[in-house]
């Protein structure tokens, strides 16, 4: 079979784009709730999301720029530092995306969209009421890339996590048969997880190797 080669520097940022939302996929949704300045709270949907490291518990977005400004989120997280990540599951995407629209800084976008929030412990950020999945973080680093369109890697801490107790398997895993994250593909496209299988690692994982145990 024939392969077409898309090299970077012959190919616009739109192709990037798209060549980077179609490879790589499926991509979890961070559902992402901070603070600006004045308490006003905000919430976006950022799939450019992943794990920098487990222990520390460090987690990442790469946020874009909106006229050549950061985006509510990443100016809110550098600004006040505490901010909730909600894993996105079914039955939350309409409102999920409803909250991706370009709303003016210093709107409410809870109460546009109609969500319920409570207070979380550790930060000023206000979590989901009901999401299964919440992290609570704290800001650590910001690195910018880019010239003509910049990003803005924002890297955070885990704090604390709330997990539905009823998705709690074992006393240490979350279920993902029950949890049902939804994943982004390219463009709008999105999908569910309905086929999940085992294939056992061919080295000793980091949840069972218990490093800090002199014992083992
Ligand atoms: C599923 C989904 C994933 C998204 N992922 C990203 C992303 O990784 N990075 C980004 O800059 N924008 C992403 N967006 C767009 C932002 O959510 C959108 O620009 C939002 O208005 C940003 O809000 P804010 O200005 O309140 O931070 C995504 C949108 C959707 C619907």
């Amino acid at each position: 079979m024939a392969y077409q080669i898309f090299n970077t520097d012959e190919i616009d940022h739109q192709q990037c784009y798209r060549l980077l939302i179609g490879s790589i996929v499926p991509r979890p949704i961070a559902w992402v709730s901070s603070l600006d300045a004045d308490g006003v709270p905000n919430l976006a949907p950022f799939s450019f999301f992943s794990i920098a490291s487990h222990y520390p518990p460090l987690v990442t977005l790469a946020v874009g720029e909106r006229e050549k400004h950061l985006k509510d989120t990443s100016s809110n997280i550098s600004t006040t530092k505490g901010y909730v990540i909600h894993t996105v599951t079914d039955g939350w995407e309409q409102q999920m995306n409803a909250s991706a629209a370009n709303y003016e800084a210093g709107q409410n976008e809870f109460d546009e969209i109609g969500i319920d929030t409570m207070p979380a412990d550790l930060v000023d950020a206000p979590r989901i009421k009901d999401c299964p999945v919440a992290m609570e973080c704290t800001f650590e680093q910001m690195i910018e890339f880019g010239d003509e369109w910049k990003t803005h890697l924002v890297i955070g801490r885990v704090l604390r996590w709330h997990v539905r107790e009823d998705l709690i398997l074992d006393d240490k895993y979350i279920n993902p048969q029950t949890l049902n994250p939804v994943g982004r593909l390219g463009g709008p496209r999105y999908c569910r997880v309905n086929d999940i299988y085992e294939i056992k690692a061919p080295y000793i994982q980091p949840d069972v190797a218990h490093p800090n145990d002199p014992a083992e």
